[in-house]
């Protein structure tokens, strides 16, 4: 998977191209995401025509046709499809060609009379084919713009999750999202398939599992996390729909990498076979949940289990032919195998020491299974609970240091951390959404589109080093408790998965800054609104403001989208929370255009409606220049207020000891 060797290549060339690129600027070249190295060649322009032909070697054919395909529902030409061996000349023509190169690269050269793409592998070409669709101008001719691009990613897993678990989705639905991966050079599927609240692919041995499991009795309705909505939902994907997937994913170079969610997460299958649960204890059988959240329920660690354990992944392995098959390992509680006396005579009976090592006992056990199948296990970091799985491949989703251990101790790691890209999270301020209606509503969390572009999938220890080839690459995740319907699910995939892709695909040397990937996106959009997607329109993202004539910076990070600019936005309801205990000095300075002289300025901290998070120690300060400061109040009970003294340009609102609990600062009061 790792790119490495190819990549140093790659890197030399692409200095040079850059300089071009500088230079004669790539304006009608919009390819998202961005080619590691273009050189656009002014009046070297091709038209299509109804006269133009696609010429392909064998090898390609199908690559060509689905680029026929896509030519036609762009600009309604039916372009004739021509084989090599036929010799045929053609006046104009597309050139689909596959030589031997580095894996997924690409070659794709625009001039007058002929358009050449020259994959170094399959899926190369079709990567190729990819570009050339983006270079189809949004209106009037289609006349691609003459250029030259030499291209291949940064990483080999280019990732987007999907959990139909929480909320189903068909297969059509499916397979439209497949096409814009391929349309993002995305090359991996996880399809999160198991969840407490569904078990949603068809396994013939276990029938209960989809008749039982595949059901629940309610749902909670959004804007209500802990109502019910009494409505019977569910549904799951039979062997056939699923063969179907695999293929339409396989012929648009997408691998799909199935998630059996285990030893956790296992609600619907115990509560469709209650033997596969811990059954010396209490309460040991769920029905399949309603609520969203972590639930107790774990697999018990019997040879029956295990058994079943591996029927189920036999008929997994004959559906899906990834390399890697995702054994889910997130959020096992430990709770009911503490309780259970079976599980404890497992754990004395293995020499082990406690749950946790019991989980990995029992991972280790899944892993040989998998290795017997020819597959490779990969799983959420906490797999590493009791020690990785020798082979393992562990996909990060909490803290960094999860990947940095799991990389010093040799294993490979897929980088999709909460932190930038889990996309079930804000992408605009909370209150902007909710105001737009219940439906509107995410888990929680802020995940801009900006802070998706600024990820870098390797930890900073081991860039230019050769433990980053461990990274495999990068992946987004879409969890679907607060995406009812397809229309939300597109709606927190993008743009954002836009910026992901770029992410993966392009050399972090080759990203240019947020502002020219914006620029890019605008034309994204309008292909996204063409095919249909109910894409988020980036351009009601809200940026917060100070008021007019007023300055803020701060020492401090703001938790979610409650940046410091928040205390002189003129809005009373908005505040500044930074994301952590304010630390001896930390603060918050507000600057003036105009001085003030004689005014009062009122600061309140803490949380408006409730007790918490106030400033504990601290003074109020104002300055005539910016540099000398001067205390004009003490705080007291989180607040301070006092007159300012003449020529004040500045004031600061300065931490004086170390404090544990946040700080939320509200709407700054000025009376003259
Ligand atoms: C996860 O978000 N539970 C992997």
């Amino acid at each position: 998977m790792s790119k490495t060797s190819s990549l140093s290549k790659l890197k030399l060339a692409v200095g040079a191209a850059l300089t071009v690129s500088a230079t004669c600027g790539f304006a009608e070249i919009n390819i998202i995401p961005k080619p590691n190295q273009v050189r656009e060649l002014k009046g070297a322009d091709f038209k299509l025509t109804s006269q133009t032909g696609i010429r392909f070697d064998e090898k390609v054919e199908a690559e060509a046709k689905l680029l026929a395909k896509s030519i036609n529902k762009a600009t309604g030409l039916k372009l004739r499809l021509v084989p090599e061996k036929a010799r045929i000349r053609l006046q104009s023509e597309i050139h689909v060609d596959v030589v031997t190169g580095d894996e997924e690269s690409y070659t794709l050269a625009v001039t007058p009379s002929k358009v050449q793409i020259k994959g170094g592998d399959v899926a190369g070409t079709f990567y190729g084919t990819q570009s050339l669709l983006q270079l189809i101008p949004l209106k009037g001719q289609p006349v691609l713009p003459g250029c030259q691009i030499k291209d291949q990613p940064r990483f080999g897993w280019r990732g987007m999750h999907l959990d139909v678990g929480r909320h189903f989705f068909p297969t059509e639905n499916i397979k439209t999202f497949i096409d814009q991966l391929a349309v993002h050079k995305m090359n991996t599927f996880h399809w999160h398939l198991t969840e407490d609240q569904g078990w949603r692919i068809e396994i013939k041995k276990y029938p209960k599992l989809t008749e039982v499991g595949a059901w629940r009795k309610a749902s909670p309705p959004y804007g209500d996390r802990w109502k019910q909505d009494g409505k019977r939902y569910g549904g799951f994907y039979t062997q056939k729909e699923i063969k179907e997937i695999v293929a339409y994913a396989k012929a648009r170079h997408i691998t799909v990498v199935p998630e059996i969610d285990m030893p956790g997460h296992m609600a619907a299958a115990i509560a469709s076979y209650p033997e596969l649960g811990n059954d010396d204890i209490p309460n040991y059988n769920p029905e399949v949940k309603t609520y969203w959240g972590i639930h107790p329920y774990t697999l018990a660690p019997k040879e029956s289990t295990f058994k079943w354990i591996d029927d189920v992944l036999t008929e997994v392995c004959a559906l899906f032919d990834s390399k890697y098959i995702h054994i889910g390992g997130d959020e096992a509680p430990k709770g009911q195998w503490k309780k259970s006396k079976f599980a404890q005579s497992v754990i004395k009976r293995e020499g082990l020491h406690d749950e946790h090592d019991l989980q990995s006992y029992m991972i280790k056990r899944i892993e040989k299974m998998l290795e017997a199948k020819g597959r490779k296990l990969i799983g959420w970091d906490e797999i590493r609970e009791g020690g990785l799985s020798p082979n393992a491949t562990v996909m990060l989703w909490r803290g960094w240091n999860h990947a940095i251990k799991s990389v010093e101790e040799g294993h490979d790691v897929v980088m999709a951390p909460g932190s930038h890209t889990y996309f079930d999270h804000y992408q605009n301020k909370r209150s902007k959404e909710l105001a737009k209606g219940l439906e509107f509503e995410c888990i929680g969390g802020y995940r801009p589109l900006d802070s998706v572009y600024s990820f870098d999938p390797i930890p900073e220890q081991f860039q230019g080093t050769e433990k980053a080839k461990h990274i495999l690459g990068c992946q987004a995740q879409l969890w679907s408790e607060y995406m009812h319907t397809w229309d939300k699910v597109e709606y927190c995939a993008f743009p954002r998965i836009a910026a992901l892709a770029e992410v993966a695909w392009t050399e972090k040397e080759n990203k240019q800054d947020f502002e020219e990937f914006s620029k890019r996106l605008e034309v994204m959009a309008v292909r996204y609104k063409n095919a249909g997607i109910n894409a988020f329109d980036q351009s009601t993202f809200f940026v917060p403001k100070p008021l007019k004539g007023y300055k803020v910076s701060s020492s401090l990070k703001p938790h979610g989208d409650n940046q410091p600019m928040a205390v002189i936005d003129g809005d009373p309801q908005t505040f500044f929370w930074a994301n952590s205990g304010p630390r001896k000095d930390d603060h918050i300075i507000v600057s003036f255009d105009k001085p003030k002289s004689g005014e009062k300025v009122i600061v309140k901290t803490g949380k408006a409606s409730e007790y918490g998070d106030a400033l504990e120690n601290g003074v109020l300060e104002a300055s005539k220049n910016g540099k000398d400061w001067k205390v004009v109040a003490e705080f007291e009970k989180g607040a301070a207020e006092a007159k300012l003294p003449s020529g004040t340009k500045a004031i600061r609102i300065r931490c004086t000891k170390n404090q544990n609990s946040w700080l939320q600062v509200q709407e700054l009061d000025f009376i003259k």
